[in-house]
């Protein structure tokens, strides 16, 4: 497995949301550990960022766009209802052999897509797929509701699975939805309920709406049994895993998952003050990261949970 990210240089911080809602850096820090987050430059889309973050985890495996076999996008933020992003990503990058579609998980998104991946190799068809998680939630956010605005940014993160041996790999997962849940956390408008017209616009049907408090709740609860079940169907005990990549939604969700499953600081990774919430992308822009910087290592497990709209929740154990 390989992975790449990609985050636009362009930087919203706290101070910078200050001065354009009722909201200070103290409350969004203590409430959600978020400093900044990166977003896009306008004519940035989000196959850009995807297609930017997959060339990086291609490079690094020295596997040309050519072999690559199916492209998978996770995305709440697609470049248009349609064609899928993830034919857009084929395009850019050149991989004309594969079958790209995109997946809507929100923030569960990429380890759907995890899933979906790995049976797809186990079925011994397809040796090189590519998972991205990418999101230009910018241009969802409504940037004069303070309780949504601070807490979105934009980025992709791209891994390359390919088939190993028995050792490697996916040694469990666990995937679960709650739609009777939807209305907790979703953006109303552009669908066909509520098809864009001038009245859709006018009411904000176009941003992300979310009841905070409730979501929160939620989370911690399905995060820390889906970590718990995870944990478990890989056959191994807490203490044998490496490090916890949590969605980056919240550092007070991050923490209180890792205490309920019993996971200690130090294996803990936290990005959000860097990124915010990036949805679909957090966890393998994280992952990234984590390789780049040696918290995570060849021969090491990582146990990925991740929560968002739908409800949708999932966690995997991967040994690398
Ligand atoms: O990624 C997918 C899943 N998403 C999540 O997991 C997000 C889950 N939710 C959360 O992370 C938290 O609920 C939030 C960060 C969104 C909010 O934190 P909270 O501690 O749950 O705050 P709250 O919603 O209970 O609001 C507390 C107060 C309210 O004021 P009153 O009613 O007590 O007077 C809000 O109006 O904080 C107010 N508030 C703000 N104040 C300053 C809400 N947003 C802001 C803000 N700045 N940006």
């Amino acid at each position: 497995m390989s992975t790449g990210r990609a985050v636009p240089d362009k930087i919203l911080t706290n101070h910078d949301l200050e001065k354009m809602v009722d909201t200070t850096d103290e409350w969004i820090v203590t409430r959600t550990g978020m400093k900044i987050r990166h977003i896009a430059e306008e004519g940035v889309v989000t196959s850009d960022l995807a297609a930017a973050a997959c060339r990086q985890a291609l490079e690094r495996a020295n596997v040309t766009p050519e072999a690559v076999d199916v492209i998978i996008v996770a995305t709440i933020t697609p470049d248009m209802p349609f064609p899928s992003t993830a034919c857009y990503v084929q395009d850019k990058i050149g991989a004309k052999n594969a079958t790209a579609f995109d997946i809507s998980a929100a923030c569960s998104g990429f380890i759907f897509g995890l899933v979906i991946s790995n049976a797809l190799i186990k079925s011994g068809s397809y040796k090189n797929i590519l998972v991205v998680g990418a999101e230009t939630l910018s241009r969802m956010v409504d940037y004069s509701d303070r309780n949504t605005c601070v807490l979105f940014g934009d980025g992709a993160g791209a891994v390359l699975l390919q088939p190993s041996d028995g050792k490697r790999g996916l040694m469990s997962h666990f995937w679960e939805s709650d739609g009777s849940l939807s209305h907790l956390l979703f953006t109303p408008g552009g669908g066909s309920k509520h098809p864009a017209t001038h009245e859709t616009v006018d009411q904000k049907l176009h941003f992300i709406q979310m009841a905070g408090r409730e979501v929160f709740k939620y989370a911690i609860k399905a995060m820390s049994s889906a970590a718990n079940i995870a944990i478990e169907k890989a056959g191994i005990s807490v203490e044998e895993v490496d490090l916890l990549i949590s969605h980056q939604a919240n550092n007070r969700i991050i923490q209180a998952t890792a205490q309920m499953a019993k996971v200690p600081p130090e294996k803990v990774y936290s990005n959000i003050e860097n990124y915010g919430n990036t949805s679909a992308a957090s966890i393998p822009i994280a992952l990234d990261e984590a390789f780049e910087t040696g918290r995570l290592k060849a021969g090491q497990r990582c146990l990925m949970v991740a929560f968002g709209g739908g409800f949708t929740w999932g966690s995997a154990v991967v040994q690398f």
